[in-house]
């Protein structure tokens, strides 16, 4: 038998053959379109940050407020003493702003989507359910669904028709369709409107994972099923609030009777401390920003440099995908051609992500560009002479 620590030294040198080791970077800078990254200036296309609020002066004025209010730690879990008067508020703040597809809703707030998801789902979907879940799903989806006592069967992405043969094989007493609604790693939107309509067709539940479509999609930056106008009770809507919301945490909505079972029921929910009070006490701000007048205006922003990004990566030799979202990535094909690309973009200021597998399938590593809110014309025209300057230099 090979000793332990050989073991992990041999797996962790076929990472390094096969290009797929992955290396932190860090940054002495906020988050923000022009960052100090391992001491050296870049531009940076590598967050979440949607709408560029994660340094916004009110949020960060937000922080420190919530911190003087209710100090800096809640000191225990939600069910025993650790639930702030921030944790409340911000809980009634977006029920009432995404909470629209549903009368009676109710939010409850995790203090990472990751834990949003494992909870929904395993509390959710017990022994005798099944769980229908998109084949390009979040890994923390696929995580909830492994850890769920149920039955997962995978449909092929975005395949309304396979899903809806999948259903109705099912005799499962309980049924969840589980999608993303922008997918992380492609920026194309689930075609919600028809899984509804097969949720409501099968009796199942429609779980949405709206990681990257709250507070850039729909009126306000309410999110994708507004986007989409749906309604319906038997919709569960989860949110994470560090990417477009620039802070951290999530949340799910749903029927007010779906979340009191989560509250009682969600090892996720109840076996861990409540999040930072000050964190909830600056989301609540991040909503009133979000769904204002500079929320709009920082969308509209947004749009734009979608459509600018989108013809720029066109020009290239690469091979973009077909997204409308602030998610743009350009398929390079393998690890090592893709690491090279990233690495000459990163000596050249610009931070862009190399995205391998497993995050993605195996030849489809890419880069993936995130735009913001926060960047300018001029920061994409530096994107644009670095793409440039690579494929030129291999013509
Ligand atoms: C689609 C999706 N769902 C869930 C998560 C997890 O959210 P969090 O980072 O808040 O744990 C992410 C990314 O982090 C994501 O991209």
């Amino acid at each position: 038998m090979m000793p332990l620590l050989e073991t992990l030294e041999q797996g962790l040198a076929e990472l390094d053959a096969h290009g797929l080791r992955r290396r932190r970077r860090i940054a002495d800078t906020p988050c923000a379109a022009h960052m100090t990254v391992d001491g050296r200036e870049t531009i940076g296309f590598a967050s979440n940050d949607y709408l560029g609020l994660a340094a916004h002066p009110l949020l960060v004025a937000a922080i420190a407020e919530g911190a003087r209010r209710y100090g800096a730690g809640s000191g225990g879990s939600h069910l025993l003493g650790g639930h702030s008067r921030a944790h409340a508020q911000l809980e009634d703040d977006l029920a009432e702003f995404v909470g629209g597809f549903v009368d009676a809703p109710r939010a409850l707030y995790f203090s990472t989507g990751y834990m949003a998801n494992l909870a929904t789902l395993t509390a959710l979907a017990g022994r005798g359910a099944t769980l229908f879940s998109d084949a390009l799903n979040h890994a923390s989806l696929i995580d909830g669904a492994r850890l769920a006592r149920a039955e997962v069967k995978v449909y092929p992405h975005a395949d309304t028709e396979a899903l809806s043969a999948l259903l109705e094989a099912s005799d499962s007493a309980v049924k969840l369709i589980v999608t993303d609604t922008v997918f992380s790693m492609d920026g194309d939107i689930a075609p919600l409107a028809r899984l509804l309509q097969l949720a409501e067709r099968y009796g199942a539940w429609l779980v949405v994972d709206d990681a990257h479509g709250f507070g850039v999609l729909g009126p306000q930056g309410r999110g994708a099923v507004a986007h989409e106008a749906l309604r319906s009770p038997h919709l569960i809507s989860i949110g994470t609030l560090g990417k477009a919301a620039g802070v951290s945490g999530a949340f799910v909505v749903a029927h007010e009777t779906v979340i009191e079972w989560l509250v009682q029921r969600a090892r996720p929910y109840i076996f861990t401390t409540a999040s930072v009070p000050a964190a909830a006490h600056a989301v609540s701000a991040s909503l009133r920003i979000i769904g204002g007048d500079e929320g709009d205006a920082r969308r509209a922003h947004l749009q734009q440099l979608i459509e600018r990004t989108r013809a720029m990566l066109k020009a290239t030799p690469w091979l973009p995908v077909d997204s409308h979202t602030a998610v743009q990535p350009l398929i390079i094909g393998s690890n090592d051609a893709t690491l090279e690309i990233a690495a000459t973009l990163e000596r050249a200021g610009l931070w862009v992500p190399a995205i391998r597998p497993p995050t993605v399938p195996v030849g489809t590593s890419r880069l993936r560009i995130s735009l913001s809110a926060a960047h300018s014309y001029a920061d994409l025209d530096r994107l644009e002479a670095g793409l440039q300057q690579l494929y030129r230099a291999a013509a």
